[in-house]
């Protein structure tokens, strides 16, 4: 069997964020684990605020479509994320509600077609005692009952992120990597199932 391929999505893109390295360390753990990564830059689609009036006189975005296409691409989603104000951030609820309104063209399926039964994992980091936990915990509802997407069961939220990785990048405590590690297992594991059955 080919590869499994897991699109990595970090759910803040600033220069330092603590969820773009977490985001890394998990790639390396899938690649180390045998799957093909690739990271998906949310601000690269450079996506405008939902607006009616936009999709009403443009259509959906190409980022949108981008997004799409690169879900349709993986055989999982991995999203990491940290919480504002105990919600996901809204650089993800914007994506995928320009993803949802997405029709199906010549080309490709509709933005929930793309999405409905794509095994989904679930990521968090924060420099508070939380990690980021709410967020994923709305997350898991958002993507599971309007995406339709398999939320695993297994999520992790890394606390005290600021302290977590050494200057490479790495998890240095072992604990915290091995929980990075059961839940890319995890997702992988599903993803083959659901890729065999497919
Ligand atoms: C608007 C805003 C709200 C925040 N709310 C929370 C929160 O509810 N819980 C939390 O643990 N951290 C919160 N933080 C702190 C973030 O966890 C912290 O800035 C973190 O580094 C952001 O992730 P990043 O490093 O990947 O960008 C908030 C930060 C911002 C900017």
């Amino acid at each position: 069997m080919d590869k499994l391929s897991l699109l990595v999505i970090p759910g803040s893109v600033r220069q330092g964020s603590l969820n773009c390295t977490l985001a890394r360390a998990a790639m390396r753990i899938a690649e180390a684990q045998g799957a093909a990564t690739r990271l998906l830059d949310l601000r690269a689609l450079e996506l405008p605020l939902y607006d009616g009036d936009i999709e009403a006189k443009q259509g959906v975005p190409a980022g949108a479509v981008e997004l799409i296409e690169a879900i349709m691409q993986a055989d999982a989603v991995l999203v990491v994320t940290p919480e504002y104000n105990g919600f996901p951030t809204p650089l993800v609820i914007n994506a995928f509600d320009w993803l949802s309104r997405a029709p199906a063209a010549a080309s490709r399926p509709a933005g929930l077609q793309a999405t409905a039964n794509k095994p989904l994992g679930l990521l968090s980091a924060s420099p508070g005692a939380l990690g980021g936990l709410r967020a994923m915990n709305y997350l898991r509802q958002y993507f599971q009952m309007a995406f339709g997407m398999l939320a695993h069961p297994r999520q992790f939220a890394l606390s005290r992120a600021n302290e977590a990785f050494d200057a490479e990048g790495k998890l240095k405590d072992d604990k915290a990597r091995q929980q990075v590690e059961a839940v890319v297992q995890s997702l992988l594991q599903l993803a083959g199932a659901v890729k065999t059955k497919a």
